[in-house]
């Protein structure tokens, strides 16, 4: 549990449903007097899916979210995060599985009986209402007695930095300000558990940005457990506790930043998360230790066991794939008549700043992507179109089975 977090104002309820419908509950806030903190609950996911029809938007998924964590659920488009979400608002009912917050079963009941805040991508705040009217509108449906609204709603409003803009309405408001009332109308009631999908995405940079660390703070200083999907990597990689990576309706890997970029599980993770080189290789034998590879041009790398990531150990003449980031990867001129690591020909270069890219094309033609600091000594003068060796740093490379 978090300890640095602060008391906030006992805040109202806003259980709005997707396009502004809004839910009522008729149980009133524990905390309806006074100043109190938001203690997140922990989320138990078991075996989940969800089918339409023909199509699982989201196939057998386990998780555990632990309560105050940053979650977030990071994957292309159609790989099942706002399914998930929706599961979790109840929202949409699972085909299978079991769904927990704290010791209660909540997998077929109402979203207005969760007490989870939810905030959209799009603001969902009622255009005709003030800014003051759309926070105190779900305290209204509470029931929360009438003397206590206003000063709930102005605790909101300071709680997402929006004092004195309690009087206009949404369309006087820029976007990310906006977004902050939707905020406050989900904090409002206190749930133990926010859920967000993608509330940054229509926002412009610098107000992304901006709202990232102030959400980050918010749930710091409360401690509710929120599950943030984004397909923004960066986003992802700043805000979060963890991160679950999803692909194909499954959790690909759950894991730290550092984990997903270190020691990506599956061929699918190490190219989603950063920008990852794949080179064919040979198996050609395998010790205790290590496992020896050939990659063109006859270069054997002899790679520890622990950075083979394939489910049954290979055999000698499997096609194995070698993951490598860029800046793992060394570039020299070559060196006349003799090749140190793979040879290969400079097919682009870009200057950017603190670093150079290349794209290097080996000869079967595999294209290599490398980013070397821009004072690297082996690199310098390399131009386009020169033949070069390049070297792969054992260390950094992870296997996974070839395609
Ligand atoms: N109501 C629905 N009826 C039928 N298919 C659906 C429905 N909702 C989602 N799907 C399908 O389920 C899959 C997962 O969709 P989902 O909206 O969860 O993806 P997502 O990860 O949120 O994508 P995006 O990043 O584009 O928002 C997709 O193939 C989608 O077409
Ligand atoms: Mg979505």
């Amino acid at each position: 549990m978090n300890t640095t977090k602060q008391p906030i104002a006992a805040l109202a309820v806003a259980d709005q449903a997707e396009n502004g419908r809004v839910r009522s509950r008729t149980d009133a806030s524990p905390h309806s007097r006074g100043t109190v903190s938001i203690d997140g609950a922990p989320i138990g996911i078991e075996n989940l899916t969800k089918q339409y029809g023909t199509t699982t938007a989201v196939s057998g998924i386990n998780l555990e979210i632990r309560a105050g964590e940053f979650l977030s659920l990071l994957g292309p488009s159609g790989s099942g995060k706002t399914t998930l979400l929706m599961m979790l608002a109840g929202f949409e009912f699972p085909t299978e599985g079991r769904l927990t917050l704290g010791a209660n079963d909540i997998t077929r009941m109402a979203p207005n009986k969760r007490n989870i805040g939810m905030v959209f991508q799009r603001y969902a705040l009622f255009p005709h209402m003030t800014v003051r009217q759309n926070i105190a509108y779900p305290l209204k449906m509470r029931k929360v007695p009438k003397v206590e609204i206003p000063d709930r709603v102005e605790r909101a409003l300071a709680m997402v930095q929006l004092s004195g803009y309690g009087d206009r309405m949404p369309s006087q408001l820029s976007g990310g300000q906006q977004q902050r009332v939707a905020v406050a109308r989900a904090l409002v009631f206190e749930p133990p558990v926010l859920l967000m999908d993608e509330p940054l995405s229509a926002l412009d940079r610098k107000m992304r940005e901006r709202m990232q660390i102030e959400i980050k703070q918010l749930q710091q200083r409360l401690g509710v457990t929120v599950v943030y999907v984004t397909h923004d990597q960066e986003e992802a990689l700043t805000m979060s506790d963890r991160i679950a990576v999803m692909g194909n309706g499954c959790i690909q890997q759950v894991g730290t930043a550092f984990e997903l970029y270190e020691r990506p599980a599956t061929p699918f993770v190490a190219d989603f998360i950063g920008k990852m080189n794949f080179i064919p290789s040979t198996c050609v034998a395998i010790g205790d230790e290590n496992v020896t590879v050939r990659v063109i041009s006859d270069e054997m790398i002899d790679i520890p066991r622990h950075q083979i990531r394939v489910a049954t150990p290979p055999a000698v003449g499997d096609t194995l794939d070698l993951a490598i980031r860029p800046e793992r990867v060394g570039i020299e001129k070559a060196s006349a008549g003799h090749v140190r690591g793979v040879g290969g020909v400079v097919e682009a270069r870009a200057y950017v700043g603190a670093f150079q890219w290349y794209i290097v094309r080996l000869a079967d033609g595999t294209v290599v992507h490398i980013q070397s600091q821009s004072g690297d000594a082996g690199a310098k003068n390399i131009e386009e179109r020169e033949v070069v060796d390049i070297t792969f740093e054992p260390a950094a490379l992870h296997v996974f089975r070839g395609g």
